[in-house]
C-alpha cells in the first residue's frame, strides 16, 4: 500500500438513546461487572464521520477496512451502500474508491448491529460468552496505485536439512518487486522479481536460519516493494516464521522436536467494555499468558481473536490454536455456508503467524455434520498446507475428519482419574489433544472459602499430571485464562463465569499459582491462609506450596518443622509440581513435651487423625492412642490440650508459620503467615507510560489488599473510590469494590499529552498513581 490512515478517532455514535462522540475501539453499550443484561448491548446503531479526501488519491485505490465489528456492518460513503459484512470475528474491507469526492470531505456511515441474529455464526441458540456489539477493532483506509500486492503466504518449509519460505504472491497486476527478507533490521535476502503472472510462488532458501520456537521466537519481515520506472509504487510487509508443527500420535513436534502442549483458553472479553479494548491491552493477555502464567499455548476460544494479540504470540513463543466462530449449535445450509467463509477468512487473515500451529475448523462441541465439516477440513488444507486441523467437540468417538482430535475433557472428578484415555474417546490413533478441562466443573470465585478456590488448583493439578505422564495426549489446554461475561443461562445467575485462573481483572486465583510455579523467575505461593475457621469442623483442608524452589521449609514461630521437597507431592509428573504441606508440628512433641521419637510420631498421627476424621476416627489410630495412654500416660485430656496446642491452636497466642523457598542453598522468598493485624494495598500496572497512536491507549492496575507480611486479604471485599485526574480518565464506574481481597482499574487516555493521576480511596489506605501520556 502507498498509506495507511487510521480512522478510529472521533465517531459520531448513535446507540440506544446515546448520541455521542466516541473512539474505536468501541463498544455499543457498556456494561456493568456483573448483572449485566446481554439484551441491552442488542440493537442497531450508527458510526458517522466525515472526512476529507485529497484530491491526490483521486486515480488511487481506496479500502476501508474494518479488523472487526460485531456483528453486521452496513456502510454508506456520502449515502450511497457500498456493501454489507457478516459475522463479527473477521476482518473486511470495502473498495470504496468509486464513492468519494476527491478534495472534499465525505461522509461515512456505519449501520452495526450488534443483536444476536439466529441466521449467523455463533447465534442461534445458547452461547456461554458475551457477544458484545460495536466497531471493537481498528478502522483505516488503505491506499493503493493500480498495481498492488493483493495476498501473500509465507509457508516455513523443511527439507533435506535446508530451511526454506515458499512464498505465494498474488499481485493485483503483473509488475517487477523487489523482495527483501528482514531479521533484526538487517537485510538477509534480497531478491529483484520479474514475474510472468500475477499469482506464483517464489521460493528463498535460507543460509543461517532463525528457526521460530517458544524460548527463541525469531521473527522474519518479508518486504515487497512493486516497481515501476524505479519508482516503488506499492509496498507490502508482513511477519513470519521459520518453523515446522506437526501433530503425531505421539505427541506435538516443532521444528522435530516434541513439545508438550500446556494452555489455557481464552476469551478476548473485559469488564464494562466488552471485546473494545486497543492493542496493548490485547498484547497484555499474551505478556500475561507467557510471563505470567508459564503457558506455552493459548487457545482462542471461541472465535479469531485480535492481530495484536496474535502478534504478541509471535513475538512472545506462544503456540496457538484458534478456531472459527461457534458454540454448539449448527444452523441452515446458508448458517453453514457462514462457517464456511469464516473458516476461510480465518486462515487466510491469520497463517502467516508463526504462533499458530492448528485450525479449529469445527463449531465448538457441535454435533457431527460430514457434509460442513468434510468442507471446512477441504478449506482450511487448500488454502494451508503447512498446517494440520482440529475439530472441538465434547464427546468420544466422534467423526475423525480432521487431523487432530481435539476433545473437551470434562471427566467426573470422582472417576479414578482426572483426564480421560485417549483409547476411551478416538477410534483411530489419530493425534489428540484436550482442548477443555474442569471449567464448569467447579466455578470458583476470588471470595470462595478458600476450600473451594483450592479445590480447583487441586483438580487442575490432577489434569495436568495426568497429562504429562501421558505420551499420547499433545496438548492440554484447561478452561480458562480468566473469568468472563456470559448469558443467563451460564454462570453463576450474575452473568459471570467463574471459570478463570484469574479473574476478570486478570488477578490470581490460588489456581494461577500452579501455572505460575512452572516458570524459572523465583517463586513461591501457598494455597491456604491456615484460618481453620476458615473450614467445616474448623478442619484445615489440604496446603500446598507452589514454588519452582529445590525445597520448601516450614518454620513455626522461628523453629524448623520440616523441609519439604518436590518429592512431596502426589503429582510427580508436573515439571514443578506442588507440594503437600501435612506436617506442621515436627518434632516438637518430642522437644517440648519430652516423648519418646517413636512416642512423638505416633501421636501426631493421632491428632491429625482427629483432626481429619473426628469421633468417626479409624481405630488403627485409636488403638494407637490406647498404646499411647498406657506407654506415655497420655490422658484424653493432655491429648486434647495437646491438639488444641499443636494443632488446633484454639485460644494460644499467636503462632507465625514460616514458609522458606530455598534454590541453590539461598532463601529467595519467605512467606509469614500469622494474624493480620496491619493493612495496605499493593498494586501492579500494565505500563505507566501511555502512547496515543493510532487511537487512546489503556493501562491496566491491578490491586491487591495485604496484611503487614504481604499477604493478601482474602475476604477484603470493602468498597472503593477512584477519580482521575490530567491525561487519563477511568473505564467503568469510579465506585468499585475489592473482590476476595483484589480489584482492577482501567485507565484511558484522553487525548491530553502529560501526566495523569488515578487517586484511589480505600478503607485501608488512599493512594496515588502516576501516568504518562506521550
Ligand atoms: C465448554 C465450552 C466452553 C465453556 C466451558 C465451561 O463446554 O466449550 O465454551 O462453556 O464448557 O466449562
Amino acid at each position: 500500500m502507498l498509506e495507511r490512515i487510521y480512522i478510529n478517532r472521533c465517531w459520531h455514535f448513535k446507540g440506544d438513546n446515546t448520541d455521542e462522540l466516541v473512539d474505536v475501539p468501541h463498544n455499543v453499550k457498556d456494561i456493568p461487572y456483573n448483572y449485566a443484561n446481554e439484551d441491552d448491548y442488542q440493537f442497531i446503531s450508527t458510526y458517522e464521520k466525515t472526512v476529507e479526501i485529497p484530491l491526490k488519491f483521486k486515480d488511487k485505490i481506496l479500502f476501508l477496512n474494518f479488523d472487526g465489528v460485531g456483528h453486521k456492518t452496513k456502510l454508506y460513503i456520502n449515502d450511497r451502500l457500498v456493501g454489507e459484512h457478516i459475522g463479527g470475528y473477521d476482518a473486511f474491507k470495502f473498495d470504496i474508491s468509486n464513492y468519494l469526492s476527491y478534495g472534499n470531505d465525505n461522509k461515512i456511515k456505519v449501520l452495526v448491529d450488534s443483536t444476536e441474529d439466529p441466521n449467523i455464526p455463533p447465534f442461534g441458540n445458547v452461547v456461554d460468552y458475551m457477544t458484545y456489539g460495536g466497531i471493537y477493532r481498528d478502522v483505516y483506509l488503505d491506499i493503493f496505485n493500480d498495481k498492488y500486492v493483493n495476498d501473500v503466504f509465507v509457508k516455513p518449509i523443511n527439507k533435506d536439512n535446508k530451511w526454506y519460505a515458499s512464498i505465494d504472491i498474488e499481485l493485483s497486476a503483473i509488475a517487477n518487486y523487489k523482495l527483501s527478507i528482514i531479521y533484526n533490521n538487517d537485510v538477509v535476502v534480497s531478491k529483484d522479481v520479474a514475474p510472468v503472472s500475477e499469482k506464483h510462488n517464489i521460493e528463498i532458501e535460507f543460509d543461517n536460519p532463525k528457526l521460530w520456537d517458544i524460548d527463541n521466537p525469531n521473527i522474519y519481515l518479508l518486504k515487497i516493494e512493486l516497481l515501476e520506472n524505479d519508482n516503488i509504487i506499492d509496498t507490502y510487509q508482513t511477519e513470519f516464521g521459520l518453523r515446522t508443527c506437526v501433530f503425531k500420535s505421539d505427541g506435538f513436534y516443532l521444528n522435530g522436536k516434541k513439545v508438550k502442549i500446556i494452555g489455557l483458553n481464552r476469551h478476548q472479553s473485559y469488564p464494562y467494555v466488552g471485546y473494545a479494548m486497543p492493542k496493548s491491552i490485547q498484547e497484555l493477555d499474551a505478556k500475561i499468558l507467557k510471563n505470567e502464567l508459564h503457558v506455552n499455548a493459548v487457545r482462542t476460544s471461541h472465535y479469531m481473536q485480535s492481530h495484536y494479540f496474535i502478534s504478541k504470540c509471535d513475538h512472545l513463543g506462544l503456540l496457538v490454536f484458534t478456531e472459527s466462530p461457534g458454540w454448539q449449535h449448527i444452523g441452515d445450509d446458508n448458517w453453514k455456508n457462514l462457517v464456511c467463509k469464516n473458516v476461510e477468512a480465518m486462515v487466510k487473515q491469520y497463517r502467516n503467524h508463526p504462533s499458530i500451529i492448528l485450525w479449529g475448523v469445527r463449531v465448538n462441541e457441535s454435533p457431527d455434520d460430514h457434509n460442513l465439516y468434510v468442507r471446512t477440513n477441504d478449506i482450511a488444507h487448500k488454502l494451508d498446507s503447512t498446517r494440520q486441523t482440529g475439530g472441538v467437540r465434547c464427546y468420544k468417538f466422534g467423526e475423525e475428519l480432521e487431523d487432530v482430535y481435539t476433545y473437551n475433557d470434562f471427566l467426573d472428578p470422582n472417576e479414578d482419574r482426572g483426564l480421560s484415555r485417549k483409547k476411551d474417546v478416538v477410534k483411530s490413533d489419530i493425534p489428540y489433544l484436550v482442548s477443555e478441562f474442569n471449567g464448569h466443573m467447579h466455578p470458583t470465585k476470588m471470595f470462595d472459602r478458600e476450600d473451594v478456590r483450592v479445590e480447583q488448583a487441586r483438580r487442575l493439578s490432577r489434569g495436568m499430571n495426568e497429562f504429562y505422564g501421558d505420551d499420547e495426549i499433545t496438548g492440554f489446554f484447561a478452561w480458562c485464562m480468566n473469568d468472563y461475561n456470559t448469558h443467563k443461562d451460564f454462570g453463576s445467575g450474575d452473568r459471570i463465569c467463574y471459570h478463570g485462573v484469574l479473574d476478570m481483572f486478570r488477578n490470581p486465583k490460588v489456581a494461577s499459582y500452579l501455572y505460575s510455579s512452572q516458570g524459572d523467575m523465583p517463586y513461591l505461593e501457598l494455597s491456604s491462609h491456615l484460618n481453620i475457621g476458615d473450614y467445616d469442623a474448623s478442619v484445615i483442608g489440604d496446603v500446598w506450596a507452589y514454588t519452582n524452589a529445590d525445597e520448601v521449609r516450614l518454620l513455626r514461630d522461628g523453629v524448623l518443622i520440616k523441609t519439604y521437597t518436590h518429592n512431596d507431592t502426589p503429582f510427580k509428573n508436573i515439571p514443578h509440581s506442588p507440594i503437600f504441606i501435612d506436617d506442621f508440628v515436627g518434632n516438637l512433641l518430642e522437644v517440648n513435651e519430652g516423648y519418646s521419637h517413636k512416642s512423638s510420631e505416633m501421636m501426631k498421627q493421632v491428632l491429625y487423625a482427629t483432626l481429619k476424621y473426628g469421633s468417626k476416627m479409624p481405630f488403627k489410630y485409636k488403638w494407637m492412642y490406647i498404646k499411647l495412654m498406657i506407654k506415655d500416660h497420655i490422658t484424653f485430656e493432655k491429648g486434647y490440650q495437646l491438639y488444641g496446642k499443636y494443632i488446633g491452636n484454639w485460644g494460644s497466642k499467636e503462632i507465625v508459620y514460616s514458609f522458606e523457598a530455598v534454590k541453590d542453598g539461598k532463601v529467595f522468598k519467605t512467606i509469614n503467615l500469622g494474624k493480620a493485624r496491619k493493612y495496605h494495598l499493593e498494586y501492579k500496572i500494565s505500563s505507566d507510560t501511555l502512547c496515543e497512536d493510532n487511537t487512546y491507549d489503556v493501562a491496566l492496575v491491578r490491586i491487591k489488599a495485604v496484611d503487614q507480611n504481604g499477604n493478601v486479604l482474602p475476604y477484603y471485599n470493602e468498597g472503593f473510590n477512584v477519580e482521575a485526574t490530567g491525561a487519563i480518565n477511568i473505564i467503568g464506574p469510579s465506585t468499585l469494590s475489592f473482590k476476595g481481597g483484589y480489584a482492577g482499574v482501567y485507565v484511558k487516555t484522553n487525548g491530553e499529552i502529560g501526566k495523569g493521576v488515578l487517586k484511589i480511596n480505600s478503607s485501608i489506605e488512599n493512594k496515588e498513581i502516576e501516568f504518562s501520556s506521550k
